[in-house]
């Protein structure tokens, strides 16, 4: 198995203008957990933290995320406002957009983009992300984000109840893929997000092609509580836009979405 170097990942980022530090570890709890202690200690926007293993990966919604040894891509981003000029509400959309569109590029897999923040391979869950945003003084410190995405799993490297909701691109493509090409595609695509054009910088039109779900019929879980309609569209601070049958239009800032119904295409 092929470990992790940070002089080759520096190497092969060349002059990456997004990336500012490389931390590399071989196991740690949670990749987000160490970059909220760096943040905490100054470390800059673009710093990246990746690991080979987590012993306490966590997920959105207070879940575990299951971060094996060598199969996975496991890391954070430290993401500062002042820094990145996006609105940091739609961070979650960015980086997912950019994702599948790196894995697209990078091994011609169809990924497609689900609100908010997943990435799915033929309806299944291939990528995670979780944003921890930290406020205080003037307002909005910084932003951890992590990203999990699941990369050389074999089926049965999942746990039972998540072999039918969970895929890796070697499942779906049935061969194993670079995870250093890969993370060097993805970090290239936020180079250009984010150190780019600033009218490219919010602007979402390629979100909503990858999301295969606008315009279906969706249930919702918010807090609890569940919605059925139609998912209309995304806001431009990122929220879901969303019809319930009688007509009520509401808008959602985070939740659960499962498929009903597609629309006719
Ligand atoms: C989700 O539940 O969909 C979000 C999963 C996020 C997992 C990644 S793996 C790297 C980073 N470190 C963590 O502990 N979680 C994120």
């Amino acid at each position: 198995m092929q470990f992790f170097d940070p002089d080759i990942i520096k190497q092969n980022l060349h002059d990456n203008q997004f990336v500012q530090e490389i931390h590399v570890y071989q196991s740690v709890t949670s990749t987000n957990t160490l970059a909220k202690r760096l943040a905490d200690a100054g470390a800059p926007s673009g710093t990246l933290l990746l690991a080979e293993k987590q012993t306490a990966g966590k997920g959105r919604m207070g879940r575990e995320w299951i971060s094996l040894e060598g199969v996975g891509l496991w890391f954070s981003l430290i993401f500062r406002p002042q820094n990145v000029g996006i609105d940091y509400r739609l961070l979650p959309l960015i980086l997912s957009e950019e994702i599948a569109l790196a894995i697209q590029e990078h091994t011609g897999i169809q990924a497609g983009v689900k609100w908010p923040n997943d990435i799915l391979v033929d309806g299944k869950k291939m990528c995670g992300i979780l944003c921890e945003s930290s406020y205080g003084g003037p307002g909005l410190q910084y932003v951890i984000s992590g990203i999990g995405i699941n990369v050389n799993h074999a089926k049965s490297d999942f746990p039972e109840d998540l072999q039918g909701i969970a895929i890796s691109l070697c499942i779906d493509s049935g061969r194993k893929h670079n995870r250093l090409n890969l993370l060097c595609a993805i970090l290239k695509n936020l180079e250009k997000r984010f150190c780019g054009k600033s009218s490219i910088k919010n602007d979402l039109s390629h979100w909503r092609r990858l999301c295969g779900d606008l315009g279906s019929q969706i249930g919702v879980s918010v807090n609890g509580t569940k919605y059925t309609g139609i998912f209309q569209d995304i806001s431009e601070s990122g929220e879901m836009i969303f019809r319930e049958k009688k007509g009520k239009v509401r808008k959602f800032v985070s939740g659960e979405t499962t498929i009903v119904k597609m629309p006719p295409r």
